[in-house]
């Protein structure tokens, strides 16, 4: 490399290093000390507008709608169960209801989300037993979910990089309930309209009425796809901006 290549790298560099994100402008800051709750709920709800149309220079992905390429849903001894050109409509809805400062001094927080109406539409392919039939299918499937209360704990830890203390986040655990969920499942793999042994209509019954099992049974796994989403949109902008832009300061 010719020195003045050399040079123009470093420099770049000098800039680059000195160069400090700000919060995004659509996130007012708030206190620790003052108002926290009040605060926090009134600046979540003016920014999710902004956030959920994504931002790339915080790593923010579009969320209306939020497409996944790939998730593998539920993975265990029993079930394989994965969901392909997912597409999550209704995130735009989402309203902060409660931030609840559960312990300041711990940095551990309660976040309650409510989003009136989430459809998911997705290929699914599983591959397992259900109520001790094998199933082993493909196809489209759609969920509804109404009135979902989201609540989800996170600890703020402080960390380093490059030198500078920023903040991340670090969920501990997600619950959720919902008024009703109700699905539509098309099957693609069989001519006569069988999922395994099982009518397609029959299928989309007995998963209606069982929701609630349902998701009690594989809830916690569907909460861990969720959570990392979450995680990944708080730490998209936590990992940017220094710890000491994060909050105001008194
Ligand atoms: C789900 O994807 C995994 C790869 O991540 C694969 O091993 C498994 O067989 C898939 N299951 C089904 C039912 O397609």
């Amino acid at each position: 490399m010719s020195r003045t290549g050399f040079l123009i790298v470093i420099s770049f560099l000098c800039v680059f290093e000195s160069y400090q994100k700000q919060l995004p402008n659509y996130i007012r800051k708030c206190s620790l000390k003052h108002n926290l709750r009040e605060c926090a709920i009134k600046s979540a709800n003016d920014a999710i507008p902004f956030i959920v149309k994504g931002d790339p220079a915080y790593d923010i992905p579009n969320l209306s709608p939020l497409r996944i390429p790939f998730m593998s849903l539920i993975k265990t001894k029993d079930m394989s169960l994965n969901l392909t050109d997912v597409n999550i409509q209704g995130l735009d809805q989402a309203k902060l209801i409660d931030f609840v400062p559960a312990n300041v001094d711990k940095m551990l927080f309660d976040i309650v989300l409510a989003i009136p109406k989430v459809t998911i539409n997705a290929d699914y392919s599983i591959d397992g037993k259900i109520m001790i039939m094998p199933v082993n299918a493909k196809g489209r499937i759609s969920l509804f979910l109404n009135n979902g209360v989201y609540t989800y704990t996170v600890v703020i830890k402080a960390v380093e990089i490059n030198g500078e203390n920023h903040y991340q986040i670090e969920g501990q655990k997600l619950e959720f309930r919902f008024d009703k969920i109700s699905s539509d499942l098309e099957s693609l793999t069989s001519t006569d309209e069988t999922i395994g042994s099982f009518p397609v209509e029959q299928v989309n019954e007995l998963l209606n009425e069982n929701w609630n099992t349902l998701l009690r049974d594989f809830g916690p796994l569907v909460s861990d796809a969720v959570s990392s989403l979450i995680q990944q949109i708080m730490n998209g902008i936590a990992r940017d901006v220094p710890a000491n832009g994060v909050f105001l300061p008194d």
